[in-house]
């Protein structure tokens, strides 16, 4: 009986799909009147992965939170994936995640087994991370929603924020795109269950390993590919920069699959929300669907980096499934480029 209830059905959209457009969230937000503090180092208003703090001058305290609806029907899976996604915002940050909280809403068809699963699935990765889940809260409501509310700590001469490229910098990307499409696709049947897996365990995996290589190079600036695809958080590096971006389409890696289903127009509300958001010069001859992979609302997508590129060739080299995939010049006619 169990089997029967599809947690993907249970939810209007999936994963980080389900995320409020940049441009509305920028909205929302405006006007507040906050109060500042000068060890408030990265703040909302800067669109960044996550907040940091300033305890001392040894370390930095960085702050963040992340959960959406099912992405896949597995409720293993989906805590598994719900958690690694926001880990991720730590990773992004230059950190190192110490302490969890689970953020739970489960739905009434939900079975008591379904809701531990996903709880369990969270802990698998909160523990492979190496931090500790010290608490949480589960409220019910009509839809499935799951993560977590993240601490991690830096060193603060260390922290990575996504606004800090440098002209000469090169542009590295940990994970293939494709993630939104092809789980919206599934939700029709039509992606092969190898395919399904392989993007599923994508997923999963945590950003730690790129974290971990990522900081012994000198890194300027960094941010995970989540709701707002590969070119809306490549808009913000690049305005929180003052620098171009320029994407290379042809060395941006994807799933193959991934395009086809683009190509017959299978896209994610997200991918429209994030063309309309984000400001791109695109060179001609980029066909229309790869240019939609680019805005594809990726979940517990890759990390996005720049650094100097005489360090990427030997940055590559300790990275499995990363790629290449630009470059960033002093400030031009267009914020970003995909060409
Ligand atoms: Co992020
Ligand atoms: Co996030
Ligand atoms: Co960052």
């Amino acid at each position: 009986m169990e089997t029967q209830v599809k947690l993907t059905k249970l939810a209007a959209c999936a994963g980080c799909g389900a995320k409020v457009g940049a441009g509305t969230l920028a909205g929302l937000l405006e006007g507040f009147k906050t109060r500042t503090d000068p060890n408030l180092v990265v703040g909302f208003d800067k669109s960044d992965d996550a907040c940091v703090y300033l305890v001392n001058e040894d370390t930095a305290l960085i702050e963040t939170t992340d959960f959406f609806p099912p992405i896949v029907d597995d409720p293993f899976l989906y805590g598994q994936i719900a958690a690694a996604n926001a880990l991720s915002d730590v990773y992004a940050m230059g950190g190192e995640p110490k302490l969890a909280l689970n953020l739970l809403c489960t739905a009434p068809a939900m079975t008591g087994e379904m809701v531990r699963e996903v709880l369990r699935g969270g802990y698998d990765k909160v523990y492979e991370a190496g931090a500790v889940i010290a608490g949480g809260h589960t409220i019910q409501g009509a839809e499935p929603l799951y993560g977590l509310a993240v601490t991690g700590f830096a060193r603060p001469d260390r922290v990575l924020t996504n606004s800090a490229a440098h002209p000469g910098d090169v542009l590295i990307l940990t994970k293939p795109l494709g993630v939104g499409v092809l789980t919206t696709a599934a939700k029709a049947g039509l992606v092969e269950p190898p395919v399904l897996d392989r993007v599923t365990r994508q997923m999963a995996a945590l950003n730690r390993a790129a974290r971990d290589v990522m900081v012994e190079f000198s890194v300027h600036s960094c941010t995970d590919v989540t709701g707002f695809g590969l070119l809306g958080h490549s808009f913000e590096m690049a305005q929180g920069s003052g620098c171009s971006l320029h994407l290379t389409a042809g060395s941006i890696p994807f799933h193959r699959e991934a395009l086809e289903l683009a190509d017959m127009g299978f896209l994610p509300a997200g991918a429209y929300r994030n063309r309309e958001y984000a400001q791109v010069r695109v060179a001609p001859g980029i066909p229309r669907a790869m240019q939609d992979l680019c805005y594809d609302p990726q979940t517990s997508g890759g990390l996005l980096f720049a650094l100097p590129e005489r360090e990427a060739a030997a940055c590559l080299a300790r990275l499995e499934g990363a790629a290449q995939v630009g470059y960033v010049t002093p400030p031009g006619d267009a914020a970003l480029y995909l060409e």
